[in-house]
């Protein structure tokens, strides 16, 4: 999979993938994710990519222009899956979405900023909008930050464990269930008899039992 995320603040992601899981997935090559600076296709000595909405009102709108040479650059590179907008008016992101999209081979990732883009930007070159959740963020990045990481954890061979994305929280629609590790006694707090019992089966169901337990009382809606 190659990722290509559009920023004007491009600084704002460069750590987050630099680490951890993020880091492994692209020394491995799992993934390739790229970070485009928009002031780079902005056409104009200032580097400007930004101007005052038509009507007035309040905010800066990102242009047109520097947008879709920055896309059709891509573009004629390489045919994209999805050309993404980060927007808190798209689509809710849920994990059915992020196990689609960790299907995907190229995506293209386009971060908002200020009062947004210019409207023919979506009309013309997106083909999906998503929103990380219902609050207001000052810019898209740290929703292609979430979406990415969401979906690069998901690619084959990106975690040690391959078992372990199968068992996260939403997918099956439950909770995960609580887990523990060393000491088994911490200032007279226990952890769960079973778990050190060795009998895998009762464990699985025990785990199972308190996923349910735990959803219930969490998240009844994804139950339904
Ligand atoms: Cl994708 N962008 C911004 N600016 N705010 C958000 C969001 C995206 N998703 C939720 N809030």
């Amino acid at each position: 999979m190659r990722i290509d995320i559009i920023s004007c603040v491009p600084a704002l992601l460069d750590s987050f993938f630099a680490h951890s899981i993020l880091k492994r997935a692209q020394e491995g090559k799992y993934v390739e994710v790229v970070v485009h600076d928009l002031r780079d296709y902005s056409g104009n000595k200032h580097r400007s990519i930004d101007d005052y909405a038509f009507g007035g009102g309040a905010g800066m709108v990102l242009q047109i222009e520097p947008i879709a040479r920055c896309i059709r650059t891509l573009q004629a590179e390489r045919e994209y899956d999805e050309v993404i907008y980060l927007t808190p008016d798209g689509e809710l992101m849920e994990q059915k979405m992020v196990n689609q999209l960790s299907l995907k081979g190229n995506l293209i990732m386009l971060c908002g900023h200020y009062k947004g883009v210019d409207q023919r930007v979506r009309d013309i070159f997106i083909t999906k909008e998503i929103s990380i959740g219902d609050y207001v963020l000052s810019g898209g990045e740290i929703a292609a930050a979430v979406l990415a990481d969401s979906v690069i954890r998901l690619l084959p061979g990106v975690l040690n464990d391959e078992t372990s994305a199968l068992t996260d929280s939403f997918q099956d629609n439950l909770l995960a269930p609580p887990v523990y590790s060393r000491p088994s006694d911490f200032e007279g707090h226990g952890i769960p008899e079973i778990l050190v019992s060795g009998h895998e089966a009762k464990i699985e169901a025990w785990r199972y039992e308190q996923s349910i337990k735990r959803t219930k009382e969490r998240r009844p809606d994804l139950l339904k």
